[in-house]
Parts: C-alpha cells; structure tokens; sequence
C-alpha cells in the first residue's frame, strides 16, 4: 500500500470513528481490510481506495470503519470495576434515588455486549431492588457487534472468559454449541447504533456511565470532547468507570477519582465562585467587592 493510501485510510478512519493508527500498523489495515476491499469487488487495497474516493460509496465508507474497530470483551472484565458497581454504586445508588426507585446506566462502546450484561445481571441479584426499574443503555458504533450482542447468544469460549460458572447455569441455556443468555436478562438492555464522536444528548442523563477500552484509540483532543460530553449525561451525584489502563490524568478536571475506590470517578464538583457582593459608598455610588 502506497504512504498516500495509508494516509487516505488513517483519515478517515480518524474522522468517522475517531480512530488514531500509528505510523507502524499497516499491517493491521491490510489484514482488517483486504476481506472488505475483496467483497467489494476491489483485488487491491488501492482499488479499494480509489472505490472509497468515489462518489456513492458511503455503504462501503461505513463498512471498512466498522472492519476497523477493536471488539474485544468480555464478561466482568477486569472485575474490579464490576466489585466496585456492585459494593459502592448500587449501595449508594439505593439510597439516592430511594424515591425514584430508578436508575440509568450507559455502557458506551459496549462491542458485543458482554459489559451491559454483566451489570444487568449484577443488578439481578440483589433482591433489594426488586420493583425498581432500570434503563440499561448499550451503544456502539458498530452494528454488526451490535446485532450479535442482541443476540444474547455466546460460544464456550466466552463464557468461560470472566463469567463465574453460578451466573452461568442462573441465566444462561445451552443451544447447539451457544449459550444463550435469557430472555428476562436480555429485555434489560436496549442496544442502540451510537458514534461517541456526534451528539448523544439525546440519550438524557445516567447515573452511572461505563465507558472502557475505547477512549485509548482516540487522540487527546477527542479523548477531551467525548469525556466532556459524557461529563453533561452523568447525574451530578453519578459514577463514571474507565477501563483498567485508563484514567482521566490530562483531560482537565472533568472527573475526580473516588477516594480508596480504584477506577471508580466522580463528576468533579466545581466550587461556586463566591457572589460579588454589590456595596454602597457613602456617597451613594456602587461598587463591587
Ligand atoms: C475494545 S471494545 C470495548 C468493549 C467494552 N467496553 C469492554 O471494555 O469490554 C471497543 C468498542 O468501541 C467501539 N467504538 C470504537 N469507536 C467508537 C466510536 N467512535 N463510537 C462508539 N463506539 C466506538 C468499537 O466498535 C468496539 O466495540
């Protein structure tokens, strides 16, 4: 592949999912892509190129960034953000929202959905919360992990990756050689097509936002926008879970970490300016102190 086509794909797989490759990933881009370019009827990563520059080719735009996402999870991934959603967040989210018996939570980038499941059947098991009701949102840009993660339905080998074997027989059944996740834990979360890089104000507000192992493909300035965003979605009161190998250190003072509660943040609250207070002088005029 020629440096100019590199940089063609590096482009626009920055603009439309804010993806950064580094110089030295070529090969990622030709094994990722060359099953695409041969689909689209393209023997060559340049033909696929050229196809891409031409007009009409927004199908295949969307096809070879979705090639390019990292899908990687699995079940309680690195399980202490999950302890901490299960010992902090829902503990204290039962006091706080103890008159809305509601509670919201977003998995942002949620791949194959493996990340809203765990929390739903985390939320399952307490029989504390019997009679709430929760609004457990998934997005990602992807729509083919997105169709799979509806699906409910995983092979042996992801099951086996971080699920303990009790959550396994409480709510999964074997079909072929599938798990298939049940009805009552799939209906509690709604997969939704979302690009962390546009508008999802839509969404509303969360109590608690997950959003891990996506943010480390996106540039600083990006990384700074979404997180920004996501601050505006997040309950004052709320929490936010980053992945294990992320923290928010150089994104300004957006989030603040929990104290003694690793990977667990908090939107920062920022101290009210003190009100200027208007004083009358002596001779009548105004002045501000
Ligand atoms: C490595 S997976 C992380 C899955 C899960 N959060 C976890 O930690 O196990 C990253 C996901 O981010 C999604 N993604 C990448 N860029 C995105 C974007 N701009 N908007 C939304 N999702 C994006 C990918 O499709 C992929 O499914």
């Amino acid at each position: 592949m020629s440096p100019q086509d590199y940089e063609f794909l590096c482009k626009l797989l920055k603009e439309r999912s804010g993806l950064v490759l580094a110089p030295d990933k070529q090969y990622l881009v030709e094994s990722r892509l060359l099953p695409v370019a041969r689909k689209a009827g393209c023997d060559t990563l340049e033909a696929l190129v050229r196809k891409l520059k031409a007009p009409g080719s927004e199908p295949l735009k969307v096809e070879v960034t979705e090639a390019m996402t990292i899908n990687e999870s699995f079940f309680f991934r690195d399980k202490i953000p999950y302890d901490r959603f299960r010992d902090t967040v829902i503990p204290d989210m039962m006091q706080k929202r103890a008159v809305q018996r509601k509670l919201r939570i977003w998995s942002a980038a949620c791949s194959t959905g493996q990340e809203p499941y765990s929390l739903a059947m985390m939320l399952d098991g307490f029989s504390t919360l019997a009679g709430w009701q929760f609004d457990i949102i998934a997005t990602d840009i992807s729509n083919d992990v997105l169709d799979k993660a509806r699906s409910g339905s995983y092979s042996q080998f992801e099951v086996q990756r971080g699920l303990p074997i009790s959550m396994l027989m409480q709510h999964f059944e074997q079909v072929g050689d599938q798990w298939r996740l049940s009805a009552k834990i799939r209906k509690m979360v709604q997969f939704r097509q979302l690009n962390l890089l546009t508008d999802f104000s839509i969404l509303g507000q969360f109590d608690a936002v997950f959003c891990r192992n996506v943010l480390i493909y996106f540039d600083q300035p990006t990384k700074v926008d979404v997180l920004t965003r996501i601050r505006q979605r997040l309950a004052p009161d709320g929490y936010f879970v980053l992945g294990a190998a992320e923290t928010v250190v150089g994104v300004g003072d957006l989030f603040s970490p929990v104290p003694d509660k690793r990977g667990l943040y908090c939107p920062t609250v920022k101290r009210e300016a003190a009100p200027k207070l208007a004083l009358v002088s002596a001779s009548g005029g105004q002045r501000v102190a």
